[in-house]
């Protein structure tokens, strides 16, 4: 059975934009390797907005690398997106996902916060939530969406962007084998499981409202600000084998993280692992 039981038609009855082609399997390696493989078959048998959903992932996958523990109970998902953006602007897609899931989980009731660049939090303590992996492929060639920038593919059309979402929705943080500071669940947060079709249907629809914005950024990173926990704080960032502690002072109009280093010199970093320090009293 795939999350909550979730059944095809009822997932197409919710017309959403982002879930043309439904498919839905009991367990997976990934669904990020799933919904790679279908976006390579073209746009026609795999369209904007093919949705693919897993009940289990036996080889879940997240950001540099790591795994994902996805055990019944989550919504571990991945969706193919052909959004109509330059190769160069594939970067904005994690922050305008990450500002539509944390939309729909306040619509839930659960007042997550985003942590640069891909992670939902709860308060108090911080405890994760949801984590999101875009995976871009520019002509057929699959990059690290921020490199392209970086590598003059200014003029490469973006084929598709893979982004997924690993959503720690009817579970106890137990189940995940991390420890309890470092994750919690929906259930655990709401005191009850949610509708998987409701979290689904609302998920979806503020993602689309969002990817519609990804033209008009600069309204995707006031959101961003206004929902973000990252802005303000001292952090340890660690970022292509260096090492980086400052303060995380704002998001740059392409959503890097502009990191302002004892001393003064200001850096924007496209990838990194943030630690939040405490702040000082
Ligand atoms: C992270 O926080 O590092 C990102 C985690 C992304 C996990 C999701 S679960 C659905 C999709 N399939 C995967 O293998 N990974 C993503």
């Amino acid at each position: 059975m795939t999350f909550g039981g979730l059944d095809r038609e009822a997932v197409e009855a919710l017309e959403s934009p982002l879930a043309r082609v439904v498919e839905l399997h009991e367990e997976v390696t990934s669904t990020q390797e799933v919904a790679r493989g279908l976006a390579r078959e073209g746009r026609e048998r795999t369209p904007h907005g093919t949705l693919v959903v897993g009940g289990v992932q036996t080889g879940g996958r997240g950001r540099l690398g790591r795994a994902w523990g996805s055990p019944r109970g989550g919504l571990w998902m991945s969706l193919v997106l052909r959004p109509r953006i330059r190769a160069e602007e594939a970067s904005r897609v994690t922050p305008t996902a990450a500002v539509g899931v944390a939309k729909a989980l306040w619509e839930l009731g659960v007042e997550a916060r985003i942590k640069w660049p891909n992670d939902l939090l709860v308060e108090p303590g911080g405890r994760k939530v949801c984590g999101i992996l875009a995976e871009s492929s520019i002509e057929n060639l699959p990059v690290a969406s921020k490199r392209a920038a970086s590598e003059g593919l200014e003029d490469r059309r973006l084929d598709f962007v893979v982004l997924g979402i690993g959503l720690n929705a009817n579970l106890d943080p137990a189940d995940l084998g991390l420890p309890e500071h470092e994750a919690t669940t929906l259930r655990s947060e709401l005191g009850r499981d949610v509708d998987p079709l409701d979290l689904l249907g609302t998920l979806l629809s503020r993602l689309d409202a969002e990817l519609h914005r990804l033209k008009d950024f600069e309204a995707v990173l006031d959101d961003w600000r206004a929902l973000d926990c990252t802005l303000g704080r001292p952090v340890k960032v660690q970022s292509f084998g260096e090492t980086l502690e400052g303060r995380a002072t704002d998001l740059s109009p392409e959503g890097a993280l502009v990191l302002a280093l004892p001393g003064g010199r200001k850096v924007e970093l496209y990838e990194g692992e943030v630690e939040h320090l405490r702040r000082e009293t």
